[in-house]
């Protein structure tokens, strides 16, 4: 009888393990998160200060920015590998140092300046290094961080978890909210953060294609519940089934990049726990 209960509560811890994650979902259940998607990039220059800067006075939840390693290994804020398409130069950001990449004006469009009132230009637009994001908005806003092409750079990793120990944004604020989310499509550089920190909350970026419903094989789920708390899915390919099936299982549901308030309204009242959207400000009246 003993050996037939060990075995029943082996069974039973067993099954319990193999459902949802090991450590609580960081990001808060309730409430729909507005995540500012290269800051508020609808008004101002994406990735830049002022981008941020407006993210946190329309009450943006967090801010979203992409992260490159410059070729003297500074973490600096831009969207694409290579400068061409933000900046009046051409050239991978690998291959460029940072005080190279600090003679560039980060504008929108190639050539055309924004207005920044109160703001000197020059300053408005450079191309900020993480730390300075960091320094400049700490205490202010949140962070979620995407990892992108890490392939060109070795060890971006264990840089940006070395920044985020010096800057303080492993953990979480007055409010209960992680200061700052890695976030990347790139599950190998997610598992390799997971291996460095497993504390660092990590989303999972999945991309679906057009008319196609959001779904993931139980190989698929498995593998994501082993690093990360939470899913950022192509939103055009949420289904009410599919956010609940991944609640369920203990993940967060985020959907980019949403600037279509019906859209946002639908998401909301499916569950979805966020979006990220160039306009911080699309659900206020
Ligand atoms: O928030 C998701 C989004 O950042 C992924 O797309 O290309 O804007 O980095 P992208
Ligand atoms: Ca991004």
């Amino acid at each position: 009888m003993k050996k037939l209960l060990l075995l029943l509560s082996t069974a039973l811890l067993l099954s319990a393990c193999s459902i949802g994650n090991d450590w609580d979902n960081p990001m808060p259940e309730e409430g729909f998160l507005i995540i500012a998607h290269r800051g508020a990039s609808a008004y101002e220059p994406e990735n830049t200060l002022p981008s941020f800067e407006l993210a946190e006075d329309l009450n943006a939840d967090y801010v979203e920015l992409d992260i490159h390693l410059t070729k003297d290994g500074e973490l600096i804020v831009m969207h694409d590998d290579d400068v061409k398409r933000t900046t009046e130069a051409t050239g991978k950001i690998k291959d460029f140092t940072l005080a190279e990449l600090k003679e560039l004006t980060a504008n929108e469009e190639k050539g055309e300046k924004v207005t920044v009132s109160g703001r000197d230009e020059e300053e408005a637009y450079e191309i900020p290094t993480l730390r300075e994001v960091v320094e400049q908005m700490k205490g202010d806003l949140r962070f979620v961080i995407e990892l992108k092409d890490t392939e060109q750079y070795p060890g971006i990793e264990e840089e940006l978890v070395r920044l985020m120990k010096e800057q303080q944004l492993i953990g979480s604020d007055a409010k209960g909210y992680p200061k700052a989310v890695i976030l990347s499509f790139d599950k190998t550089a997610l598992k390799q953060v997971h291996k460095i920190d497993p504390e660092i909350p990590l989303i999972q970026l999945i991309s679906f294609d057009e008319g196609e419903e959001a779904a993931l094989t139980k190989k698929e789920l498995k593998d994501i519940l082993s690093y990360a708390s939470g899913i950022n899915v192509s939103y055009e390919a949420l289904t009410p089934p599919f956010v609940n099936t991944m609640h369920g299982e203990g993940l967060a549901v985020y959907a980019y990049t949403v600037n279509d308030a019906e859209a946002a309204l639908r998401l909301k009242a499916m569950g979805v726990n966020g979006i990220a959207t160039d306009e911080p400000d699309i659900l206020d009246e």
